[in-house]
């Protein structure tokens, strides 16, 4: 783990670009500072020079004049300087906590496929929205104060010092005793941040899960059982948060019980003084008012240092995703010298496992020659969809080889293997947005003319003109207002748009009634023709025009022999 200093130090490069706007946030809160020292310096003048000086009353009226002026002066700037102060602030965090999500954003996307195989959805949610709020209530509410509220002590201290010298060593004694307790609850209080972070993230882990599956919760009746399970998050988060709150409290309470003590003991050897007359009733205005802003600097630090704590365990989560090892770059457009597609698939001694150990290929050989229709059958579960996967490069083999007219498909720049191969997927996968936005997924610069000549060819054109709103209606968050064959069909139309050399078919017709089935499969022919296909189902009665079928059994493939055959290894 990093320290939590070190955990906060790489999104503080963001801030370079701010330059100026905090260079005038900084300038601005040491204006403050200064202003706050000057005031008791005013009411000082004010009771000694108009209040207590013996001076004849025109004078000292004209004298009081002059003190409320410059105190009228100073009181509206320090205003002026602390709107202008938190303005930056605030836009300087704001655009601050945009940069980061952006950078988390990215890199997301730039991750191995794997990594979110083994993560909970919540705790990435959680990442780019409580953490990164986190950081900026730090930076906004706590960074001008970890800086300006030690330079206000300071100086109030060192003026209290130039006032009178003993009371400033009193007023000092308070400060190991503030450490102290400072000291002894720093780990807990980390400690119980953190696990209320984790726990905020299961709960939003748990309520994303059951809002995607809210169909399915309802049902199998499951709405207690749901909110069974998010209640006991939320009261555990409840817990920590009291837990938090008292053990604040706590440290509120004994910070401001030690200054007060302190202040006490310095207010009693004031009052000692000035009854002595070593300090006059000025002077006592001015360390009163000074203990005041001692007072108040340190319990904003307090806050600042609460923040500070919440921040560095966002900030370590987050650094954490960050320095999850993203894949390597993909190969270069330029400089790629690409063969003339024909749409040739060979798999040579291919081997693959998913992280978790699942074997899937174990030395898998097969050729589809340009322009066959090859049927893949197995079981499920066998590994027919990681097979068009690994073709489509969104997982590396580990051994052994995936050409294309001869090139390995982990050499192929992305954008390229992208116009040469296409998939129409199990999992259709929409988008929340309409339906002609879906299907231009595939290609978005693809005119209106050709998505609707895609959406014809896909036998989809009908359905969706009969929609409320044709091409422009929304289709829900992931599809849902469609039935499962019209995704499809939304699918088999985004493949057509990409008219690629490769196509895969993963169960494309599985949602489909016999019915629509023959007018999809027509449409499947067509986007079949001239050009190879694979094409994944679970029967092979349930194809038409294939040329040859292969079987996947334990990680390899067979040609598809009479049942009486033993088929032989490889
Ligand atoms: N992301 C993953 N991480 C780990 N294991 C996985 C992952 N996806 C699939 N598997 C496992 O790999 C094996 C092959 O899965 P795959 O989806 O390729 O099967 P399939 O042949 O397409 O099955 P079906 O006919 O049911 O669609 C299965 O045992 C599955 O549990
Ligand atoms: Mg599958």
């Amino acid at each position: 783990m990093n320290r939590s200093g070190s955990a906060l130090a790489p999104f503080l490069k963001h801030l370079g670009r701010h330059k100026l706007a905090i260079f005038l946030a900084v300038v601005c809160s040491f204006a403050v500072t200064a202003f706050n020292l000057t005031v008791p310096l005013l009411f000082r003048r004010l009771t000694e020079d108009v209040l207590v000086d013996p001076a004849p009353t025109q004078l000292r009226l004209a004298r009081l004049g002059g003190v409320i002026g410059l105190l009228s002066c100073a009181l509206l700037l320090r205003r002026v300087c602390q709107s202008l102060a938190s303005y930056l602030a605030t836009s300087v965090t704001q655009r601050l906590a945009v940069d980061v999500r952006r950078d988390v954003y990215r890199h997301l996307h730039r991750l191995r496929l794997e990594f979110f195989d083994d993560q909970r959805t919540g705790i990435l949610v959680s990442n780019v929205t409580n953490d990164v709020t986190a950081l900026q209530f730090l930076l906004h509410d706590g960074l001008v104060q970890l800086f300006t509220a030690p330079i206000t002590v300071l100086g109030a201290i060192v003026l209290v010092f130039g006032i009178d010298p003993l009371l400033g060593l009193v007023t000092l004694a308070v400060f190991p005793v503030l450490y102290l307790v400072i000291s002894r609850t720093r780990d807990r209080l980390r400690r119980i941040n953190e696990e209320n972070q984790t726990t905020l993230s299961h709960l939003t882990s748990l309520f994303l899960e059951a809002v995607w599956n809210i169909r399915i919760v309802r049902a199998f009746r499951r709405q207690d059982h749901e909110i069974g399970r998010f209640e006991t998050i939320n009261d555990a988060s409840l817990r920590l948060r009291l837990q938090n709150a008292r053990l604040n409290v706590l440290i509120e309470f004994f910070t401001e019980a030690t200054i007060l003590l302190g202040f006490a003991a310095v207010l009693w050897m004031m009052g000692l003084r000035v009854a002595t007359g070593r300090i006059g009733i000025g002077d006592l205005i001015a360390l009163v008012a000074y203990l005041q802003t001692i007072r108040s600097s340190l319990t904003s630090l307090s806050l600042a240092y609460t923040r500070y704590q919440q921040a560095s365990g966002a900030g370590r989560r987050l650094l954490d995703l960050l320095h999850e090892q993203p894949l390597p770059p993909p190969p270069a457009a330029t400089g790629f010298q690409p063969p003339v597609w024909r749409g040739e698939l060979r798999l040579v001694d291919l081997r693959f496992a998913y992280p978790d150990g699942t074997v899937v290929f174990d030395g898998a050989n097969a050729e589809l020659r340009p322009g066959e229709k090859v049927a893949l059958l197995g079981e499920s579960g066998v590994g027919k969809s990681t097979l068009a996967s690994l073709v489509l490069g969104l997982y590396q083999p580990q051994d052994g080889r995936i050409e294309l007219d001869g090139v390995d498909v982990g050499t192929i720049p992305p954008e390229v293997l992208l116009e040469v191969v296409s998939i129409v997927p199990q999992d259709v996968g929409l988008f929340s947005g309409t339906v002609r936005d879906n299907i231009a997924y595939a290609r978005l610069d693809a005119s209106d003319e050709e998505i609707i000549a895609a959406a014809e060819a896909a036998n989809a054109h009908g359905f969706i003109t009969r929609l409320s709103e044709g091409y422009g209606t929304y289709v829900g968050d992931q599809g849902v207002k469609l039935s499962g064959g019209q995704k499809q069909r939304l699918a088999i139309a985004r493949a057509i748009l990409r008219n690629p050399r490769l196509l895969i078919l993963d169960e494309a017709t599985s949602h489909i009634d016999p019915e629509t089935e023959a007018l999809v499969q027509e449409a499947l022919l067509r986007l079949m023709a001239d050009r190879t296909t694979l094409i994944i189902a679970h029967q092979s009665s349930a194809l038409r025009g294939i040329d040859r079928t292969l079987v996947l059994r334990q990680g390899r493939l067979y040609e598809e022999m009479p049942p009486a055959m033993v088929l032989p290894g490889g």
